[in-house]
């Protein structure tokens, strides 16, 4: 039996594709392996707070000497960070904007990058002095996209900071099976658009499946 942890960043509604695509990938997951546990997380609909001075304070001062204060500006990231790795397996719908991810999940990701949480830091060591904490774990992506060209050898693939950038961070965490599903030409509309809505549906039932 596995946890899922579902989440969605679009602020739009049923406007949006990667909501759309995240719920059926859930949906059909659910129905392949019937005793996994889901999760849901909306960042899109209810965001998560930008880290500020206190926050920072707090991250990088052991527990032990957390004053109230301290302890309060660190508790939404601890339970963030609790849910994060209490799951297996990650689905999470997130679009591009301005050649990366939106704001609201850069601020989610801000939260969950925790020094000695999810990743640990040795100062002293001579090499490698950060070593990623989230191992073992399994991670699919909606990425939407206005339009098309990102992918490696595409005409815009300089300007892809989205799909390099959520492998790295991720990675950086110790997830490194990530498997993207892309849906693209949301800005033009018709048949470039149904025909890449089917290419994602087709590889959300075949990963589903698997
Ligand atoms: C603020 C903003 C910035 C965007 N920037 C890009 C972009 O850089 N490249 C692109 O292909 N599409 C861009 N788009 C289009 C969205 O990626 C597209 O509409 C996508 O379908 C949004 O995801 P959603 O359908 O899940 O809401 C942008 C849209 C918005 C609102």
């Amino acid at each position: 039996m596995a946890h899922l942890l579902h989440i969605d960043s679009s602020p739009r509604g049923e406007r949006s594709h990667s909501r759309r695509m995240t719920r059926e990938f859930v949906e059909q997951w659910q129905q392949a392996h019937p005793s996994d546990t889901v999760t849901y997380r909306d960042l899109g609909h209810s965001p998560v707070p930008y880290v500020d001075e206190l926050w920072i304070a707090a991250a990088f001062t052991s527990p032990e000497q957390h004053t109230p204060e301290l302890r309060e500006a660190i508790r939404l990231s601890d339970r963030l960070v609790d849910e994060f790795l209490a799951a297996d397996i990650y689905i999470i719908g997130v679009p591009m904007y301005n050649f990366s991810v939106p704001g609201i999940f850069k601020s989610y990701i801000d939260q969950i990058v925790r020094i000695g949480r999810t990743v640990a830091f040795e100062p002293n060591a001579t090499v490698n002095a950060f070593q990623p904490l989230v191992l073992g774990k399994k991670m699919f992506i909606v990425e939407a996209r206005g339009d098309s060209g990102f992918q490696p050898g595409g005409e815009y693939e300089k300007m892809n900071y989205h799909d390099p950038y959520l492998v790295t961070v991720f990675g950086f965490m110790g997830i490194t099976d990530i498997t993207f599903i892309h849906v693209e030409n949301d800005e033009y509309g018709g048949q470039k658009l149904s025909e890449s809505i089917a290419n994602a549906r087709a590889k959300i039932s075949a990963l589903t499946a698997a």
